[in-house]
This record gives structure tokens, sequence and C-alpha cells, in this order.
């Protein structure tokens, strides 16, 4: 973790000096949330909650319309997201959690944000390249994907974003776009910083490289188990027989269970796989300390689960304390470019 903070103009406590910590994330309800989900964006984001002076995090839905469309898929990823969100231990007391669509300055101020944005920024995204050649249609929606984002920051000041390394390039974008507004219109936006940790930047899928859904090699957060059994019995490994020595610098068992583990727990591990864990008995604790680890958030989102009104009643709120954020800016950005 980067061991100073950003900052960004000044809070009105402590007589004007205090930093403004403004931290903000969001995920795409584009299908179920994974382990690398959750130790690259949600658990970062959450270590901030209640330290930050305002945490927001939302559902990132307008672009996940990018790659699922299907009214009636989004509304229940949708939802399935916000029980997530929740579970994981977003608390509405403390952080904002709304969906994007529920503010409609993002898609306003994305529009004026693509008038000073250079096209040759977009057209080197390697994002949208990777998302072409996987087979998805080369829209205009997909293709202005990091203006949107850009706009979703910028609408909050927030000056610290935590996401996985996969994103680095689409907060230099929101940096390169808020630059180039500022100096064209005047001061209007306060620059983010990516906050990436380097120990959990990318988290391995099953077959080894970046776990992602669309590699098909996830570990689901909130699947059930024997799905979760599954996923983690496949993981890949080398021929090394039973009892022989192993490195697990190597093993992708190892670097999944390093996860959930102190460094004291690390180095003990360690020490099995070069005695020689079997595989087998590595893949058994590891879906032990899964299940463990996961136990009270699986517990706590049956019960959100059942409790429909309070959840509509957190995205409401949500989205109206972000919208008082939201719409102090559009006030600043619309004088400045003269609307
Ligand atoms: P996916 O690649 O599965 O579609 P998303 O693009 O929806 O995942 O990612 C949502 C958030 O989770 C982003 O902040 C992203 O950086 C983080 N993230 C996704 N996969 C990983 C991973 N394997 N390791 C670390 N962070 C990840
Ligand atoms: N692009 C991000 C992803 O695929 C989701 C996202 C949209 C986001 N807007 C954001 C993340 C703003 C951080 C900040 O994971």
């Amino acid at each position: 973790m980067k061991a100073s903070l950003p900052t960004c103009p000044s809070s009105s406590r402590n007589g004007g000096t205090t930093p403004r910590l403004r931290v903000l994330s969001g995920i795409q309800p584009s299908g179920q949330l994974h382990l690398g989900n959750y130790f690259g964006s949600i658990k970062p984001n959450l270590d901030f909650q209640g330290k930050a002076d305002q945490s927001f995090f939302f559902i990132a839905d307008l672009h996940a319309l990018t790659t699922l469309q299907s009214g009636d898929l989004l509304l229940q990823a949708r939802r399935d997201i916000v029980l997530d969100y929740l579970a994981c231990g977003f608390d509405p007391e403390k952080s904002i959690i709304y969906y994007q669509s529920d503010v409609p300055e993002h898609t306003e101020l994305m529009w004026i944000l693509s008038t000073v944005t250079p096209m040759g920024l977009l057209e080197r995204a390697v994002s949208y390249k990777e998302k072409v050649s996987k087979g998805i249609a080369a829209t205009a929606g997909l293709f202005t994907y990091p203006v949107l984002m850009a706009a979703d920051i910028l609408l909050y000041q927030a000056n610290l974003v935590p996401v996985g390394r996969d994103q680095k390039q689409h907060l230099e974008i929101t940096r390169d776009i808020a630059v180039k507004f500022n100096n064209t219109f005047g001061e209007a936006f306060v620059i983010p910083e990516p906050l990436i940790r380097e120990d959990v930047a990318v988290v391995p899928g099953t077959d080894g490289q970046k776990m992602s859904k669309s590699y098909g090699n996830t570990i689901p957060l909130f699947g059930s188990e024997a799905s979760i059994k599954k996923a983690i019995m496949g993981i890949v490994t080398d021929s090394k027989g039973a009892d022989e020595s192993k490195n697990p610098e190597e093993s992708v068992i190892f670097a999944l269970h390093r996860l959930f583990l102190d460094a004291h727990e690390q180095k003990s591990l360690m020490d099995e796989y070069r005695s020689g864990i079997s595989y087998g008995e590595a893949k058994k604790r590891l879906l032990a300390c899964y299940m463990d680890a996961f136990a009270p958030m699986r517990t706590k989102r049956e019960e959100y689960a059942k409790k429909t009104a309070l959840v509509d009643e957190i995205l409401a709120e949500g989205a109206r304390r972000a919208k008082v954020t939201a719409e102090k800016t559009m006030e600043k950005v619309r004088e400045l470019v003269g609307l």
C-alpha cells in the first residue's frame, strides 16, 4: 500500500487544514463476484470504511450494459451485487452505496468530458481491445467506457480509487481527462490516485491466469459450497507426487491460500509445501479456510436477501447522499463550460 495518501481540497473541519480523503470505487454487476474482486477491490475499499472522510461504493450498472444486454439479467445482477456488498461488510452508515444509474449526473458529466477527451487516449485503451478480441461487440459505449468511468470518479472529487491492477490504465485516462478539463475550462476536478495493493493486485484464477469472469476460472464468493469445492479441487498443479517437496512460490493453491493468512501462518504453510504436503491435502485446507472465512458473510447475505424493503431504502438513501456531491460538482462544471 502507498505510504502517503493524496489529498484533495481541505475540509472546513479543523480550520480548513484537515486533508479530505474521499475514497470511491465500483464494480460492474456483470456476473458472480469472485475472490479476485474481493481481494483486489472490495477488501481494499472496506479497509478505508470509517477512516476516509467519505467512502463511495457504487454499482456500475451503466457500464455493465456494454456487455450484459438483457433487462431481466441486469435487474437480477444489480440486486445480487448489492446483497454481496452488504454481506461483505459495506455499512450504509459509513459508506455511500448506490446504483450509478440513480445519479443521472454521471452521464451528463460523461458527455461534457467526452468533448475534451482525445480520441487517441481511448484508442490506446487495452481493456477495449481485449474485450473486442474476446468477442464483445465493438460499440460506441464500449469504446467510451473510460470516459464514463472518469465521470464516476471526478463527479465526487474522489482522491483515492482502490482497484485491481487491470484498472490502472483506466485511472491514468481519468487523470488525463481531469487535467485536460482543468486546463481548458478552469479548476473543477481533484486529480485522483489509484490505490493498487501489490500483494493482491492480480489474484490468480484456477488455471493460473488472472482470475476473471471472462476466463471461466473464478472461485465464486457466494456460490454453493459444491461449486466452490469444484473450483478449488480443479486448481491447476504440476505433476509432483504426493510426498515430493513443492515450491509454494510456484503454486496457485498457495497463492490463493496465503490471501487468508497472516505472515506467520504463511510461513508455516510454506514449510509444509517444502516438506511435501500433497496437492489434494493443500486444496482441502484451502477449501476449509475459504468456507470459514466467508461463512459469516454468507449468513449475513441470507439475512439481507429477506429484507427487500431495507435494501431498497439503503440504495435510495445512498443515491440521495451521492447526489448532494454530484450536483455540487455539476453546478461548477456547467458554470465553467458556459451552460
Ligand atoms: P472481471 O475481470 O472478473 O470482469 P471486474 O472487471 O468486474 O472483474 O473487476 C472488478 C474489480 O475487481 C476491479 O477493481 C478489478 O481490478 C478487481 N479485480 C478483478 N479481478 C481481479 C483479480 N484477479 N485480481 C485482483 N483484482 C481483481
Ligand atoms: N471499470 C471498473 C471495472 O470493470 C468498474 C468501474 C466503473 C469503476 N467505474 C468505476 C471502478 C470507477 C472504480 C472507479 O472493474
